[in-house]
């Protein structure tokens, strides 16, 4: 009897740089690629792909090449560039297929551009950019090179969060009207880990963009208004531009003309013994129902003698990112915050190998058609962005409360201050086109 022989699947690769290589990449990218070192991405579109860390860029290059070294034999060879021009050199080094960037907030924008200018597939870490203008521009190089740029909204894929959209889409919950979103983070965020771009920042751009992103996916709907306070005195100097908290608050309008309005708080200097390492709290109210989560009350409440709450916390989120002993003996590392990177990796993976190259175009566009992660589908996000932090920067000079517009008469994004009919324009072009 003659065994049939069954050909070996393809071995594609993809290599991957690293620009940044700070806390998120310790939490999720870290056992990414080390996950993927043990085994390659698998799909019927695509076969079989290796994904590789090939090449990484951080300022200083000194936590980058201490993680080397104690990674050595989890993952392969890496080169590690270092400021000044790192981020150039690491793109010239031809070495990588994609590139995520997870600089701080308001240096993603320089390294997209270069990333997408050398025509390498984009992932970057949320808030993609600062500014509509930054993402018209870092838009227009995707679509000119051809290839893709993803932000990572790791949220979207709590499974919490797709049941909340999934009662929404299935049109269970009918109409959201109103909701609260809370997110603290502990001091040692803004007083260690965050203290080298700390100043002129604030903890809303840093993660109430989840909660902005998690709305509008959500929900949909049109952004109308944007407003915005805070308080400073604890990171900063009371009068300062960098802040403690911050509390937004978004106004939606939907195609049958009612309104909703969402506002959310969030904070880096909570204490850092208090029980939940991230306080995360929403509530959604809808014509017929009302949704309620909280982060510490998900289910499970640890107590270990000299060890809870600072070196391990009482309550902790095992679905984002959780060490584990699986019942099969492997240890493994896994959740939405590493999910949402085999997700990218997946997709970018589709469109280079996920079937005959003269159809490259149209996977490239399939790929593009996801709204939870497509820069394209980010502009009522960046918005939101762009009018806060315009908003808190007036406050800085005297001047709180102001409201920003969009798709005003005036333009895209118009920043009026109390008491003045006179508008500031941030932005010209239309947010969303009519
Ligand atoms: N998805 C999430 O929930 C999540 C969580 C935390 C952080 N983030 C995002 O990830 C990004 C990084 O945050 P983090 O917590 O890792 O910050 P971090 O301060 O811990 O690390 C920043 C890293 O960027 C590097 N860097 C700084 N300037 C650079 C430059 N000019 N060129 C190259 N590298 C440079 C630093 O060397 C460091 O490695 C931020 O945009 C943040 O909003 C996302």
């Amino acid at each position: 009897m003659t065994t049939p022989s069954i050909a070996a699947p393809a071995l594609h690769r993809l290599r991957a740089g690293m620009v940044g290589m700070g806390m998120i990449f310790d939490e999720t990218y870290r056992p990414f690629f080390e996950a993927l070192r043990q085994q390659p991405l698998f799909a019927r579109a695509f076969g079989a792909c290796e994904v590789e860390l090939a090449a990484v860029s951080s300022r200083t290059g000194a936590r980058a090449e201490q993680y080397l070294r104690e990674a050595a034999g989890r993952i392969g060879k890496v080169q590690s560039f270092r400021e000044p021009g790192s981020v150039a050199q690491l793109l010239k080094s031809g070495n990588v297929d994609f590139v995520c960037v997870a600089t701080p907030d308001n240096r993603h924008f320089d390294a997209c551009r270069a990333v997408l200018q050398a025509g390498k597939h984009l992932l970057v870490e949320k808030p993609s950019v600062l500014s509509l203008a930054e993402l018209d521009e870092l838009e227009r190089l995707a679509r000119q090179q051809n290839v893709l740029a993803k932000v990572v909204y790791h949220k979207l894929l709590d499974p919490d969060h797709k049941k909340l959209r999934t009662l929404v889409a299935d049109g269970e919950l009918k109409h959201v009207n109103n909701g609260y979103c809370s997110l603290l983070e502990p001091k040692l965020i803004s007083g260690q880990q965050f203290s080298e771009w700390i100043r002129g920042r604030n903890p809303g751009t840093y993660v109430a963009v989840h909660y902005i992103k998690l709305i509008d996916f959500t929900f949909g709907g049109r952004l109308a208004r944007v407003t915005c306070t805070g308080q400073r005195g604890i990171v900063g100097p009371a009068g300062g531009d960098t802040w403690d908290s911050t509390q937004l608050r978004l106004v939606y309008e939907y195609g049958d003309g009612r309104e909703a309005a969402f506002d959310i708080h969030t904070s880096w200097v909570t204490p850092d013994n208090f029980p939940g390492y991230v306080e995360q709290e929403v509530q959604f109210r809808f014509d017929n129902g009302v949704w309620n989560a909280h982060s510490r009350k998900r289910g499970v409440e640890l107590t270990i003698e000299g060890a809870t709450p600072t070196k391990r916390k009482i309550t902790m989120n095992n679905h984002y990112n959780g060490t584990f002993l699986e019942p099969w003996g492997a240890r493994s590392q896994r959740g939405y915050g590493v999910e949402v990177l085999d997700r990218f990796a997946r997709e970018v993976a589709t469109v280079e190998f996920g079937g005959p190259a003269a159809e490259r175009a149209k996977r490239l566009e399939a790929a593009r058609a996801l709204t939870y992660n497509d820069l394209s589908a980010d502009r009522q996000v960046v918005a939101t962005v762009q009018a806060m932090e315009a908003i808190l920067e007036r406050h800085a000079q005297g001047k709180p409360d102001c409201v920003v517009c969009v798709d005003h008469a005036a333009g895209g994004l118009v920043l009026f201050e109390p008491g003045s009919g006179q508008g500031h324009v941030l932005y010209g072009p239309r947010v969303v086109s009519a």
